[in-house]
């Protein structure tokens, strides 16, 4: 006799067919098998009395679609509640819901029954959430046709959670959102294919140094990819000091786009000149500034970014104005796409700044951009009059119209 399952479903659905692939593959299906889990599948039209079982109808009030019913839907969960001792968790999967994440799972995966009311159309009767539903969840910002591509992600990410159903080769400890954070990258036989080798300290048989290394790219990596992770990640004092000086930057990677917020230092002289910049040697001038750092105020940025380039203490002003720029080039930035050639798609964020007098003195000045990191390269800083402006390759070009505004303005 196997022993009772450690957790039940019972989804409600109009697809149950949808369920059979994924529920007898690989680890759902062993796990079913073994009697860990136990998913049971229930037709919703089995409570739709008519002669046509229409569980559908128009909305009251017009609009578009058709919304599910609220007795079949109704009397559906109260009959398959009492198939079973236990009370179910009811969830209703829905794009309105608590985002599923690994906090939500683990919380789910405490219950001992979950029923799982997967809508179509519109959705379903709003009068069957208020009264019968515990919890609504969404799998993300998005919508998808309907609910039961949802559960089968749920029972999934529940299911794995559950004593047993990962064999001891699938460790749960250290993978993503573990502890806060991303996994470290993996490797696995050949060392070198095409040139490429794996890192070395992991063929070195040094275990200590293997955990060393992959520790630190957990956090590495998830200060690049999801810093908005960190503040609750579980984190060693010492690591939490390497990263307050470099908390991650206010950008994002979407395929091979990075969303970011850059910052643009607009410093004119008392004469009505603006200070450009462009990295030593190149022909391409532009403001100076840089990439806004998670849970940087756009003031504090911009002192920082002045700082850090040219050593100057700046006092910034208003916001001028906000561009959206776009621009794909083989990134030499820490970060996310280092080396790649990706596109950047950028909120540019242009902020009045006043500079000490004697920077102002100078027609043109030294600085550095990535000091102390592998990628440093010295940039120049000069002065412009604004009937300069036509004879140098500013960028973005889209920038200057409000620019030459702004001059002619002062
Ligand atoms: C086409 S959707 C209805 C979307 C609804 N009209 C709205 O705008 O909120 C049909 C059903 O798919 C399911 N669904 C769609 N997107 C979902 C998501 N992101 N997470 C969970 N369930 C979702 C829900 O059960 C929903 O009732």
């Amino acid at each position: 006799m196997t022993a009772a399952p450690v957790i039940r479903f019972d989804v409600l659905t109009l697809f149950p067919g949808m369920f059979q692939g994924p529920l007898s593959e690989s680890i759902l299906g062993r796990a079913r098998e073994q009697g860990l889990i136990d998913v049971q599948l229930h037709d919703l039209r089995q409570w739709a009395h008519d002669r046509h079982r229409t569980v559908d109808d128009y909305p009251f009030g017009g609009g578009p679609g058709m919304v599910m019913k609220p007795e079949p839907v109704f009397q559906a969960i109260e009959a398959v509640t009492g198939l079973a001792e236990a009370q179910p968790y009811r969830v209703f999967l829905s794009p309105q819901g608590r985002r599923l994440d690994r906090a939500l799972v683990d919380d789910l995966a405490r219950h001992e029954r979950l029923l799982l009311l997967c809508g179509r159309y519109e959705g379903v009767d709003e009068r069957v959430l208020e009264h019968t539903i515990d919890l609504e969840v969404s799998i993300g910002d998005f919508v998808v046709t309907g609910g039961e591509l949802p559960a089968m992600m749920l029972i999934d990410a529940v299911s794995r959670r559950v004593a047993g159903v990962l064999g001891a080769e699938d460790a749960l400890d250290e993978e993503s959102f573990d502890q806060g954070l991303l996994e470290y990258p993996q490797y696995t036989r050949p060392a070198e294919f095409r040139d490429w080798r794996v890192p070395e300290v992991l063929t070195s048989g040094d275990h200590a140094a293997v955990n060393r290394w992959r520790r630190a790219r957990r956090v590495a990596r998830t200060a690049e990819r999801r810093p908005d992770l960190l503040p609750t990640a579980h984190l060693t004092p010492e690591e939490r000091a390497s990263l307050e000086g470099d908390p991650g930057f206010a950008q994002r990677r979407v395929g091979d786009t990075i969303f970011q917020v850059r910052l643009a230092a607009v410093c004119t002289s008392s004469d009505g000149r603006v200070l450009l910049h462009r990295t030593a040697g190149d022909s391409v001038w532009s403001l100076p500034g840089g990439r806004l750092r998670v849970g940087e105020s756009v003031a504090d940025g911009v002192r920082r970014e002045m700082r850090e380039e040219a050593g100057m203490k700046v006092e910034p002003g208003d916001v001028l104005w906000v561009l959206e720029n776009f621009a794909e080039f083989k990134s030499a930035m820490d970060g996310p796409g280092r080396g790649e050639v990706l596109r950047h798609h950028e909120i540019g964020v242009y902020v009045e700044a006043t500079v000490p007098p004697r920077f102002e003195r100078r027609e043109a000045f030294g600085g550095v951009e990535l000091a102390g990191t592998e990628h440093e390269f010295a940039l120049e800083f000069r002065w412009f009059a604004p009937a300069n402006l036509d004879d140098v390759d500013v960028r973005p070009t889209s920038m200057l119209p409000a620019l030459r505004e702004h001059l002619a303005a002062k």
